[in-house]
């Protein structure tokens, strides 16, 4: 069965997120937010607190295996980070070379080594080196900066440095999120360099995934923004559930994301702050959510999102 892995997603897809969605199920992995290194050594509280499945096991409350994703371009200081978030529970970590973030580009990281394929290499090569042997090393990449003229040059940097395999958002750093992601970049790279290709980008629906299989034959697909808008995507993708996703599952999801948060104590404007986020994103598959949206707009108090949420249910 595809091997389903739930996008980083910095602002969105956080802990409670994650809970919320691998719970849902089709996951077979998720992964943290990044985790930015600049020239501090993260504490083990700090890591924890950061992704705090790695207090669970390295695993979310429904047992999908969590990933940290580090963010850096520092290729010592990322490794002595690795090693404490190994300490703090860690099992799989992730290197970011795909950020597209003013901020995070001017100090040389994320999609800015895309230009610097022997940089990526020292950092993939440093890291793994010094992990201990049973901690997976994994990297995430777009096409290149602002061509695809180094992506073989950046993907063999990442497999000749270590990593276990290679997720790729086909699109440049250039191109932000404008459609169409480049799939065909999937095979060319498959061809080119061996190393388990993990799918990413513009996987909205189960029949874009049966066109991306006409394209290629990827290890594994990860879903980002088309899991927002539609929380069952995972699951409908690998055939295990057929029925339609109307806005009453939608409405129930949500109404479990309220209630996991309080059972977490996020405090009542994280709560609603999600919450509104989340719908804004919904009413892009789900029309009649822009009402919701506008009901809930100026209200911050969970009890009353809460029966907001039921009456639109009961409607
Ligand atoms: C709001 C947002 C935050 C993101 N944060 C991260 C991140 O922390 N790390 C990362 O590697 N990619 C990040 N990405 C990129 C996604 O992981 C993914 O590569 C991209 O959204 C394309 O996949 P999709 O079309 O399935 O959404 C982010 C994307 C979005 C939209």
């Amino acid at each position: 069965m595809t091997y389903i892995i739930l996008a980083p997603m910095q602002g969105y897809a956080d802990f409670t997120m994650r809970q919320i969605l691998s719970k849902i199920g089709g996951f077979d992995e998720v992964v943290s937010e990044f985790v930015r290194i600049t020239h501090t050594r993260h504490s083990l509280k700090t890591w924890q607190k950061k992704v705090p499945e790695l207090k669970m096991g390295a695993k979310t409350l429904s047992g999908v295996p969590c990933t940290v994703q580090l963010l850096g371009s520092d290729a010592d200081n990322m490794a002595e980070n690795a090693l404490v978030a190994v300490l703090a529970g860690a099992q799989k970590i992730d290197l970011n070379f795909g950020c597209p973030a003013p901020v995070v580009n001017r100090h040389s990281g994320g999609a800015a080594l895309l230009d610097k394929p022997e940089l990526i290499y020292r950092i993939v090569s440093t890291i793994k080196n010094r992990l201990p042997e049973n901690i997976v090393l994994t990297a995430k990449m777009r096409l290149g900066l602002r061509d695809t003229s180094k992506t073989i040059d950046c993907a063999n940097a990442i497999k000749d440095g270590g990593a276990m395999s290679l997720t790729v958002h086909a699109r440049t750093k250039d191109e932000q999120y404008n459609p169409p992601a480049h799939w065909e970049w999937f095979a060319i790279i498959q061809a080119a360099v061996k190393i388990p290709l993990i799918a990413n980008g513009d996987i909205f629906s189960p029949d874009d995934y049966q066109r991306l299989l006409k394209i290629c034959t990827p290890d594994g697909i990860m879903l980002g923004r088309g899991v927002l808008r539609n929380p069952f995507l995972a699951l409908q993708i690998k055939g295990l559930i057929t029925d339609t996703i109307d806005t009453t599952k939608i409405i129930a999801v949500l109404n479990r994301f309220v209630i996991l948060c309080q059972e977490m104590n996020m405090g009542e404007q994280y709560v609603s702050a999600r919450l509104k986020q989340w719908l804004n994103l919904l009413q892009q598959s789900y029309p009649p959510f822009a009402l919701l949206l506008n009901q809930i707009k100026k209200e911050n108090n969970i009890e009353n999102i809460k029966r907001v949420l039921a009456s639109f249910q009961a409607a």
